[in-house]
Parts: C-alpha cells; sequence; structure tokens
C-alpha cells in the first residue's frame, strides 16, 4: 500500500528516541531512562526501546533521530535536560553527548 505524502513540516522535524533496553545498558539504568523519556516527550516524539547499538561500555545508550546524535551514560535525572533543551528547543545538550561521535572541539 502506498504511504500518504507527508507535510513539510511533519517530515523534517518528526522525532524518536532510542534508549538501549540491551544487557550493559540496562545494568546502569537504562528502564528508569526509557520510562523517563515516555514520560517526558513532547507530543507527537516517540521514545523506545532499542537493542544495542554498539556502545556498550557507556551506557546507557540514547540517540535522538533523526538528528542522530548520541548521548552516553545517560540516567533518569539528565532526561528533563535532554527533553528540554534537545527535544523542546533544538539545542543539544553538549556534556551529555557521546565523544566518540560528538568530538569536543577546541
Ligand atoms: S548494551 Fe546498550 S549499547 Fe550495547
Amino acid at each position: 500500500m502506498q504511504q500518504p505524502p507527508l507535510s513539510a513540516n511533519s517530515s523534517a522535524k518528526r522525532r524518536c528516541v532510542l534508549i538501549c533496553q540491551h544487557r550493559s545498558c540496562m545494568r546502569q539504568g537504562a528502564a528508569a531512562v526509557l520510562s523517563a523519556f515516555q514520560a517526558a516527550v513532547p507530543q507527537g516524539v516517540l521514545a523506545v526501546a532499542s537493542d544495542c547499538m554498539g556502545q556498550c561500555a557507556s551506557g546507557p545508550t540514547v540517540r535522538v533521530m533523526p538528528e542522530g546524535d548520541w548521548y552516553c551514560r545517560i540516567q533518569e535525572a539528565d532526561v528533563e535536560t535532554i527533553v528540554t533543551e534537545h527535544l523542546e528547543s533544538d539545542r543539544a545538550v553538549r556534556r551529555l553527548l557521546h565523544p566518540r561521535f560528538h568530538p569536543i572541539e577546541d
């Protein structure tokens, strides 16, 4: 079945937050992080469980799509900041970004 066309607004900004729920991240509190995102994301943003994203040593791992930004070592207490700054104000939270994918600039 053919999908209806998306409006200009809905396609470009539709966001999804992926929260790893695999073993290493779960040991570091990823279940609480997922619950906190699901309770706090703005309307229209999905917060969903993901499988391992290959960054197990620095979990819990979170990605914001479609930007593809990586967050590492996220705890429940960080969720409100990511929601307020990244999802509501379009400013990634630099101090929480994964340095492997977002190197700190001098
Ligand atoms: S277990 Fe979460 S990134 Fe691998």
